[in-house]
């Protein structure tokens, strides 16, 4: 057999467990199918003390992570520390320039340095991959960089973060309010004390920033993406929604417009019936469209220590076996710098919820509002009347644009009848 590949883990929370316990647990079988053995040389953590599900007694100990990246005995390094900078950068940094390969799970520090990474990686002839970093256990990286890479991807989208998602579903299930089901989610341990990554969105949009940059060929840029998150969607919409055959994803979408990409993570509606409403709870999923493949659904565990290390394993077998591919799936030096569709010219339709004073006129008012603007009604609900109560409206529209769109509800929400800012959310044609 080949000589082992030298593996130092710098970082030893679940991902980093969760590797460990693939590489002891799998090692004869990994072994066999790279042909050499994937050997953990060396490990590096906050706490060397600290209880964890896998023995670490074998491994060289480094409590600083940078002299682990210094280890001359290492051919690759795991970032598996997280941060968008400081030591998971230099980390990084360090190792790729001392020519070892690096294996990140850290969408944030990629997010926005992963250019610049993956020019240092070439030119130091190393390997910089991140299958762990998008939408853990599902090997959506792979499948873009290498099984689509005979199609010109016309959108890839996707719900990108399991936490959002088993909020949404919970809320959906439950009929209860988005605060609610968040507490309880903490208490279970499901969501950080600090949810902001998730339910803001940010996380889902580092993963959408490194999904559009291998489909479209540029630099990932976290500052592109436009960002949404869940905290302003209410259980009454979760409501209207299933009334009207949608369900509401935090989804993350990039696509090719005719100026250019546009990169935006939102709440949306989306038929209940597609594939991507049907994806519940904690799951992620990623949808190619390819001009050769059509439509390709991926769905899978996003989080978690087995997926998540699953993920890390296959690009250390890729190294095993060697094979070497760019970071993005192009020369670095060929990555483009995306020219960007901002929000304002997404074309498609809207759901409008509206608390409205129930009188005369009122609707008229609105339907002016929406005229003004050129946007269209497709249906409307309106029920619940009770003497002297406000009472919501609620609109879908046919396709707008979203500038449009945007004055229409700066009109809507200055009448004297609209009790309530406008509540609105697109919905999306998947
Ligand atoms: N916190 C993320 C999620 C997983 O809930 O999906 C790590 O990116």
């Amino acid at each position: 057999m080949n000589e082992a590949l030298r593996i130092g883990v710098a970082g030893l929370g679940t991902v980093g467990s969760g590797t460990l316990a693939i590489l002891q647990g799998q090692a004869e079988l990994l072994a066999a199918r790279a042909g050499r053995r994937l050997e953990v040389v060396a490990v590096s953590a906050r706490s060397r003390t600290k209880p964890r599900p896998v023995p670490i007694d074998a491994y060289r100990w480094y409590d600083d992570p940078l002299q682990l990246a210094a280890d001359p005995a290492l051919d690759v390094v795991l970032e598996l520390m997280g941060g968008e900078d400081g030591v998971a950068l230099e980390v990084t940094r360090a190792a790729l320039a001392a020519g070892k390969s690096v294996v990140s799970a850290n969408k944030a520090l990629l997010a926005h340095r992963g250019g610049e990474l993956a020019r240092l990686a070439e030119a130091n002839g190393a390997v910089l991959a991140f299958e762990p970093a998008v939408a853990g256990g599902i090997p959506i990286v792979k499948a873009l960089k290498e099984g689509l890479a005979g199609n010109r991807v016309r959108r890839v989208y996707g719900i990108l973060n399991g936490t959002s998602n088993y909020i949404l579903s919970t809320m959906r299930a439950t009929g209860r309010d988005f605060a609610d089901v968040l507490a309880e989610a903490q208490a279970l341990g499901y969501a950080e004390a600090d949810p902001s990554f998730d339910v803001d969105g940010i996380d889902a949009a580092h993963k959408l920033a490194l999904l559009a940059a291998i489909a479209f060929g540029v630099e990932p840029a976290f500052d592109q993406v436009h960002v949404e998150g869940i905290r302003q969607v209410a259980a009454t919409d979760i409501a209207y929604a299933e009334e009207l055959g949608y369900r509401i994803k935090l989804l993350g979408i990039a696509e090719a417009t005719d100026h250019g990409l546009a990169q935006r993570l939102h709440p949306c509606m989306v038929p209940a019936t597609s594939p991507i409403g049907q994806v519940e709870g904690v799951f992620n999923a990623v949808v190619a469209e390819g001009d050769a493949v059509g439509v390709a659904t991926f769905v899978g565990r996003g989080a978690g220590d087995a997926p998540t290390g699953s993920a890390v394993v296959a690009d250390l077998m890729d190294l095993a076996r060697g094979h070497r591919s760019h970071a993005f799936g192009v020369p670095s030096a060929t990555l483009a710098t995306a020219r960007i569709t901002p929000i304002s010219e997404r074309r498609g339709a809207y759901y409008l919820r509206l608390t409205v004073d129930d009188r005369a006129g009122v609707l008229a008012d609105v339907a002016t509002c929406l005229r003004e603007q050129n946007v269209s009604v497709e249906t409307m609900i309106q029920r619940h009347r009770a003497t002297d109560q406000p009472v919501p409206i609620v609109l879908t529209t046919h396709e707008a644009d979203e500038a449009a769109m945007r004055e229409a509800l700066r009109a809507i929400a200055a009448l004297r009848a609209v009790r309530e800012p406008p509540r609105a959310l697109r919905i999306e044609t998947l």
